[in-house]
């Protein structure tokens, strides 16, 4: 099992079967939270289509896409009871894939109401065995799996969901049992050569998927998606960027009132738009606290200094706290030790200062989407336990200070898109993610201010080097490790002795796997002497070509 982080370094990572605690989870522990409802970013009055969740690997997609298609969506675990859904107002339901067959002694089923409510209703995969069992239709069962490509073709051309594709698409199928009798009402819109009932629907629109519309192998998977939500849930495509910020200024005004608001700037691009957010719906009730932990690239601690309190005129208080952190860090060689420690005084040095504030109301937070998913997913059972940890603030002791998550309803592609519309920089809010602990876990062995000097140098190189070449933003992370490892080398008529710096950049799409990037020869070449040139107790740099797995991202 392996969970990661966001770079606002609020999150627990957990690799292996052990769970490393940071601040926000210790903080937990110590004072518990109180959350608030009406500032979570709950939809309001827009077009919500509910996604039930029946366990499937691709669930947290089938949402990414409709809301890639500008719809607002909501995946929920699928027993959910309609008292929660009702104020959705449903425009239409989306029944997941799943692991199970509808056999199974306890199989899951869909609520009642989903059959009931008179709106469209696409059933994938699982779900669409579930909605032909349940509607009076039979489901064969089937001991082999069709996994792969198919072809599909339609029998019905003129159907809303085929709107502008071609006769005959590729999908992506995924499934054991196959739906063989259809219930009343329902006919084959499509079928591939393995399964005559690819595709099933009625003239209420509900609908039948035998294969995934949602993985990227479903070419037109999208727009199959987006026929069904504009064409037959009659959806617009209001789900935006700017109306998520009128929306949310409004909420947070409301929720806020004329309460007083903390927000821990990391940097990242989760919380300077949490902040960003929030000072635009109340201004001064709102102060930032950010800790310089020492640990931090070249500029960094300045960057967020002139963005948040020089150019948005917050009210920022900066800590420089580098002291306190390199004497705990002291004699620790163990990664696990260093994130414990940096943790632990960072909720100390947080603490000291919300404690000198007058009094405070509230704590932000920028929780996202995917974390949410995971804690409520019965796939995810023992996520849940995780993130309930990581997703709660350090709150001082003396304070029962209530949560504002405005960006738990969004995913980070959106996240960006927000921050972009309230006027942050591309280059903050495209920034590639960075560890809670800093440089600190890209030292490996002992922290010292003299190897934190050494790596912020050769960091600055190949930071520079790689945004010259225009591919930052390709690149999921780029950056230095100062190894353990001396070397012998020459320079002049000199003998020397020096750290061995290992370069490492990775693709990925969420950080789970990652790739190492293929960077042109002549990149390497100049990363490699600039960093020899300008770092003087490095006299040797290798890049890492390792892919995750077998390795993680960082070296610790
Ligand atoms: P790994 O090294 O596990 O990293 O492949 C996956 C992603 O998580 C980041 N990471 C962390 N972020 N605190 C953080 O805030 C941590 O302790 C931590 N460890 C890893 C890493 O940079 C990558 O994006």
């Amino acid at each position: 099992m392996e969970r990661t982080v966001d770079e606002s370094g609020l999150r627990v990572s957990v690799s292996g079967d052990v769970e490393v605690a940071t601040y926000l989870e210790i903080a937990e522990e110590k004072y518990g939270h109180e959350s608030v409802p009406s500032a979570d970013g709950a939809p309001g009055a827009q077009e919500t289509i509910v996604v039930l969740d029946f366990g499937s690997q691709y669930n947290m997609l089938i949402a990414r896409r409709v809301r890639e298609c500008r719809v607002y969506c909501e995946l929920v675990p699928f027993d959910t009871p309609w008292e929660q859904i009702a104020p959705l107002n449903p425009k239409g339901f989306i029944l997941s894939g799943g692991p199970a067959s509808v056999y199974d002694p306890g199989a899951p089923v869909a609520p009642a109401y989903v059959f009931e409510s008179k709106v469209p209703v696409l059933g994938i995969c699982y779900g669409m065995q579930v909605m032909a069992h349940q509607l009076g239709g039979r489901v064969a069962p089937s001991d082999k799996r069709e996994y792969g490509h198919a072809v599909l073709h339609q029998n019905d051309e003129a159907a809303a969901l085929f709107k502008d594709l071609p006769a005959s698409v590729p999908v992506w199928m995924s499934h054991g049992d196959t739906v063989d009798e259809m219930p009343p009402g329902f006919r084959s819109l499509a079928y591939t050569d393995n399964s005559p009932i690819a595709v099933m629907g009625n003239d209420s629109g509900m609908i039948g998927l035998q294969f995934h519309p949602e993985v990227a192998h479903t070419e037109h998977g999208k727009h199959i998606l987006r026929n069904f939500l504009y064409d037959i849930c009659g959806c617009s495509g209001a789900w935006t960027p700017g109306n998520f910020v009128a929306e949310q200024v409004e909420r947070i005004r409301a929720t806020v009132g004329s309460g007083r608001v903390i927000c821990a700037l990391s940097g990242g691009v989760d919380s300077a738009v949490v902040a960003t957010l929030i000072h635009q719906a109340v201004g001064d009730q709102l102060t930032c606290i950010f800790v310089d932990n020492g640990l931090l690239r070249r500029e960094e601690g300045e960057r967020v200094l002139d963005v948040f309190k020089r150019n948005l005129k917050m009210n920022l208080i900066q800590v420089d706290a580098t002291d306190r952190f390199l004497a705990r860090l002291a004699g620790i060689v163990d990664p696990e030790r260093k994130r414990m420690v940096i943790g632990d005084e960072f909720i100390k040095v947080f603490e000291e200062q919300a404690a000198k504030m007058e009094h405070a109301d509230f704590l932000a937070q920028g929780t996202l989407y995917p974390d949410v998913i995971e804690s409520v997913t019965p796939e995810n059972k023992a996520a849940s336990k995780i993130k309930t940890h990581h997703n709660v603030g350090g709150l001082p002791k003396n304070m029962r200070l209530a949560l504002i998550e405005p960006l738990r309803n969004l995913f980070k592609d959106e996240v960006r898109e927000v921050g972009l519309t309230l006027g942050l920089s591309e280059e903050m809010v495209y920034r590639q993610p960075f560890p809670g602990p800093g440089l600190a876990i890209r030292i490996i062995g002992e922290v010292t201010a003299e190897k934190l000097e050494a790596l912020r140098a050769a960091d600055w190189v190949v930071m520079n080097e790689i945004k010259k070449a225009k591919l930052y933003r390709d690149l999921w992370q780029s950056f230095a490790v100062l190894t353990s490892s001396s070397s012998v080398g020459v320079m002049g008529d000199h003998r020397t002795y020096g750290h061995v710096v290992a370069v490492r950049a990775v693709t990925s799409e969420d950080a789970m796997t990652a790739d190492w990037a293929r960077l042109p020869y002549d990149l390497l070449g100049r990363i490699s002497t600039r960093i020899v040139n300008e770092v003087p107790s490095v006299n040797r740099v290798v890049y890492d070509i390792t892919s995750k797995p077998p390795g993680t991202i960082e070296w610790e």
